[in-house]
């Protein structure tokens, strides 16, 4: 049995939409008592390629789905940059509770969650390529000791054994100015261009474009407003 059939056999969630209602239940760590709650995934969960970001911020944990504020905006814009939309790649992340104040989640964090939530969605979508974007993914997906500027750009294995390269977080990028924000931004585009590449020959017919994308926010609304509801009734 491969590694990854392994993890496909001991997920217990038969589907997607059965993870999804266990994790929206979640109350394991303390991250979900300042948190709306758990956030999901977004995109299409029969792409070859994921994308793993770190854990949610303020607009991710309002909407229930990662990677949709100005990170998401930031990353929406590089993908579009080598033809790719979010709604033909499956994006997660490694943490699915907004951490207080929006600091970096922990290893010893990532490690918790992950072990729940990140790996049975992995199992069961079984992506051709993971892009890793920044440390708390590379740390998770590879290993704890790995650095993203040692790192980023070269391709490893993930512990699931999927072929996978980590880039900068946009947060990161967003952080940047100057030579440093062009020399990064270009870094990420070729790390995306690399995935690409590789997905000629793992997904030859999958399509990574919906032109024009449909808009993220307007998707997930009724999610956000199902969320105030339940934040304001204390469900
Ligand atoms: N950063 C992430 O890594 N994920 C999110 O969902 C939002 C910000």
């Amino acid at each position: 049995m491969s590694i990854m059939d392994q993890f496909a056999s001991q997920t217990g969630f038969p589907s997607l939409t059965d993870l999804e209602t266990a994790l929206f239940a979640c109350t394991a760590c303390p991250l979900r008592d300042k948190a709306i709650g758990p956030t999901s995934y977004n995109g299409d969960p029969r792409s070859p390629l994921m994308l793993v970001g770190e854990g949610p911020g303020g607009v991710e944990d309002e909407y229930g789905v990662p990677l949709v504020g100005p990170s998401g905006q930031l990353l929406d814009k590089a993908l579009a940059r080598v033809g790719i939309s979010r709604d033909r790649v499956y994006t997660s992340n490694v943490v699915k509770c907004r951490p207080a104040g929006n600091r970096t989640p922990t290893v010893e964090e990532g490690e918790f969650c992950a072990a729940r939530w990140l790996d049975a969605e992995i199992a069961l979508v079984q992506p051709k390529i993971i892009i890793a974007l920044g440390s708390v993914a590379l740390k998770y997906l590879y290993h704890a000791k790995a650095r993203i500027t040692a790192d980023r750009g070269k391709w490893f294995r993930t512990r699931h054994d999927i072929a996978a390269i980590a880039t900068y977080h946009p947060a990161y990028l967003l952080r940047l100015t100057g030579e440093q924000e062009r020399k990064a931004k270009w870094e990420v585009v070729h790390d995306f261009e690399a995935a690409i590449n590789e997905l000629k020959t793992l997904a030859p017919n999958w399509n990574l474009k919906t032109d024009p994308p449909p808009d993220l926010l307007t998707l997930y609304a009724d999610r956000r407003e199902a969320r105030k509801q339940s934040a304001k009734t204390g469900g």
